[in-house]
């Protein structure tokens, strides 16, 4: 594990956390991947300090006309007929656990697929359908009962040994042979992240995703697009489903909708799944007026015209300059991303994953460089993870690489 100062900040501004002393860090990673608009955005600031001076929570009962408006703007980008939306929960935890509740209850079937090295969440039911199984090892009632876990699209390290001139995505057939021999025969859905964030940044191949839809189709599977991480302009669209053409039925949100770092989730589903009562998945805070005060203006600012080709511009950049990298150190075996969505496979001897190294750079990128990163899998993985806010400037991203490229060149 990697282990950064405790250092205590006291401002954010845009991209920048300033500590007690004045000294300014450069956050690679917008938080947790959470600050899609910077630490400060104004409008959001703005917007959220009236709503909290007006009226800051009242009971969900009567937010719905609030909770509406940011559906609709949602549901203007939405793909496969997504059409209708549930805003009671305030993370991406949960909002995935109503998800799955959409989907057993529509179908009436119990089992939930889900690919290895995936993240879902941190209650015991979301842990239990991530494919990390680590982080269940001390807690036995997170081992989800009717959850499957099948090979993900690394191509990487393709698990059945591929490349990609011969790849006939082994990994969705292997998809098959689960519902057919471990599954109980009643399988309800499907849950992916389009692109496997903490796991590794890992980005399956075009045809993966073609291929899946056409086995949920065989075998009547709801396909749930996690987009915890990847929603709201992340990848340059608002949705990766519509960048990856995904055509799920489901997708859920949280992370970037809140802007500035305010909690908040979003379930949205074609309206056939939308088949929950109130008291079957809602939560006290579920849809407070700070949080979706929040994701209204968030999305005032995302779908300006030519923010999310902006977006797509800067992560073109930080693209070329980070596999500018991959070239100049022997120690990154991949660097691979979309949008700004990025992550650098750190190897060793061999080309093995490297984990030590990699949360050597992540720790050294804080000390000398006071530049914040994140490392995949919580710091048992080998990516090093890099992903500004999408209002990170040309400028900053451009320092952010040159930062990273220092530390890099103390590594072998
Ligand atoms: C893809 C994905 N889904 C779900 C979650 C859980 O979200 P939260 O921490 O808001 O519960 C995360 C959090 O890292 C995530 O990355």
């Amino acid at each position: 594990m990697h282990t950064l100062t405790k250092e205590r900040f006291r401002y954010g501004k845009g991209i920048t956390l300033i500590d007690d002393s004045g000294k300014e860090y450069l956050d690679g990673v917008s938080g947790t991947f959470n600050l899609s608009l910077g630490y400060n955005h104004p409008h959001v600031v703005t917007k959220v300090q009236e709503q909290v001076a007006n009226l800051a929570h009242m009971s969900s009962t009567f937010t719905e006309p609030y909770v509406e408006e940011v559906l609709d703007h949602l549901i203007q980008y939405t793909p496969n007929g997504i059409d209708a939306g549930w805003m009671r929960d305030i993370t991406g935890s949960t909002a995935n656990e109503c998800a799955v509740k959409l989907a057993q209850k529509y179908t009436g079937a119990t089992d939930i697929i889900s690919l290895y090295l995936s993240h879902h969440g941190q209650t015991q039911f979301a842990t239990g359908i991530s494919g990390n199984a680590f982080r269940r090892r001390k807690f036995p009632n997170s081992a989800a009962p009717n959850s499957l876990h099948v090979p993900a699209p690394y191509c990487y390290r393709c698990p059945f040994n591929s490349s990609p001139d011969k790849c006939g995505c082994q990994c969705v057939e292997a998809i098959s042979d689960a519902i057919e021999y471990a599954s109980s025969g009643s399988v309800a859905c499907m849950i992916i992240e389009p692109v496997l964030g903490n796991g590794g940044n890992i980005i399956p191949p075009a045809k993966y995703f073609k291929q899946l839809r056409q086995l949920c189709n065989e075998y009547g599977l709801i396909l749930i697009a996690d987009e915890v991480q990847t929603g709201i302009g992340r990848t340059g669209y608002m949705f990766a489903s519509e960048l990856f053409d995904i055509q799920p039925d489901i997708i859920t949100l949280a992370k970037g909708l809140g802007g500035i770092g305010i909690p908040v989730a979003a379930v949205l589903m074609q309206s056939r799944l939308n088949v929950l009562e109130k008291h079957e998945h809602s939560f006290t805070s579920g849809s407070n007026l700070i949080s979706v005060t929040a994701a209204k203006s968030t999305l005032e600012v995302v779908s300006e015209p030519g923010f999310l080709e902006d977006v797509r511009f800067k992560g073109k950049l930080l693209g070329t300059l980070l596999t500018e990298l991959a070239d100049k150190h022997d120690c990154i075996g991949e660097a691979r991303g979309v949008g700004l969505m990025w992550g650098l496979e750190i190897v060793g001897e061999g080309d093995a994953p490297d984990t030590v190294k990699c949360n050597g750079i992540i720790d050294r990128a804080f000390a000398e460089q006071q530049l914040i990163l994140r490392g995949s899998r919580y710091g048992y993985g080998n990516v090093v993870k890099v992903r500004p806010s999408l209002t990170a400037t040309e400028e900053e991203i451009v320092e952010i690489v040159k930062r990273l490229d220092a530390v890099l060149a103390t590594f072998h």
